[in-house]
């Protein structure tokens, strides 16, 4: 366990939370990021475009994009397509959507934690099993990425992104795939789930899509994605906050936050 599921604050949970501060969650960490943003962003407007009128599923889109942005930001690769409705890296999608079943059913143990290590519903041996399916899909990257490291031969050919961040601080492999695996899901669930919630308030709701497409014909047209220009759009801004306030996105979580899901040996 890395940062959000950490069963204790220790010096360990310190260090890689202020890492991560540092490193991703920073004022100059995200300006930095915003390059790779701005690229999966425009790639999902492009696919959307070329589907006008067409029927598609805007969750599955969107949580591509915002998967992709996050290993961009990770290992500097691409794991999920979004013409590739499994994710081209042996159905990683299908382990996503599998794992925040699971993260987000209701366990029984909870109530009744006498039962915990009865697994009464076997979420706990099916979260294992999908948990150690997605770390294979990543754990090429990681193993090469640290021979280089270790060769000492990489001269400035290193990426740094995060997970060249994290060899060089001495973090071992099972820690490197709990915080990327935190990360991912803590990121990819919520924002899918705020911008489709956003979708559906918005499809009912003519009055507040014309005033969003107004501003965005005046302020953005058909100028490119830039990040910094988000702010201008206030109407966009509230519909945000408007839907944040309407679907609280982490309600869900919350009754498995303290749950015993799975709790590997202490270190990882
Ligand atoms: C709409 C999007 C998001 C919502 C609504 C959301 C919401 C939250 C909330 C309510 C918490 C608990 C805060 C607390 O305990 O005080 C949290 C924690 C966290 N979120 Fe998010 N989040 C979002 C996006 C993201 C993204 C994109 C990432 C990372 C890439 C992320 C990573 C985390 C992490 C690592 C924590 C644990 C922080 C800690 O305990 O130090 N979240 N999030």
């Amino acid at each position: 366990m890395a940062i959000v599921w950490a069963s204790n604050c220790n010096e360990s949970w310190k260090s890689l939370r202020g890492l991560c501060r540092t490193e991703l969650f920073s004022s100059r960490a995200i300006e930095s990021q915003a390059a790779v943003r701005e690229k999966k962003v425009s790639e999902m407007v492009e696919f959307l475009a070329a589907r006008e009128g067409k029927v598609v599923d805007i969750g599955e889109i969107v949580l591509t994009t915002i998967f992709n942005s996050l290993c961009n930001l990770f290992f500097s690769e691409d794991l999920l397509g979004l013409e590739d409705s499994k994710g081209k890296a042996s159905g990683l999608k299908n382990h996503i959507w599998k794992l925040m079943e699971h993260a987000t059913a209701p366990n029984i143990a909870d109530f009744y934690p006498a039962l915990g290590p009865l697994d009464p519903q076997g979420l706990k041996k099916r979260t294992v099993k999908v948990v150690t399916q997605i770390f294979s899909v990543w754990e090429i990257y990681i193993r090469e990425r640290r021979e280089i490291h270790e060769s000492k031969l990489h001269g400035d050919t290193l990426k740094w992104d995060f997970l060249d961040v994290f060899l060089s601080n001495g973090f071992h492999d099972q820690k490197i795939n709990w915080l990327f695996l935190e990360l991912l899901t803590a990121g990819t669930e919520t924002t899918t789930t705020t911008v489709e919630w956003a979708m559906a308030e918005l499809l009912k709701n003519g009055e507040a899509m014309r005033k969003l497409y107004e501003e965005w014909n005046r302020d953005i047209g058909e100028n490119p994605i830039i990040e910094a220009n988000a702010s201008r759009l206030t109407f966009l801004n509230a519909s945000i906050k408007e839907t944040f306030r309407l679907h609280t996105t982490l309600a869900s979580l919350q009754s498995t936050a303290k749950s015993s899901l799975y709790r590997p040996a202490s270190g990882q």
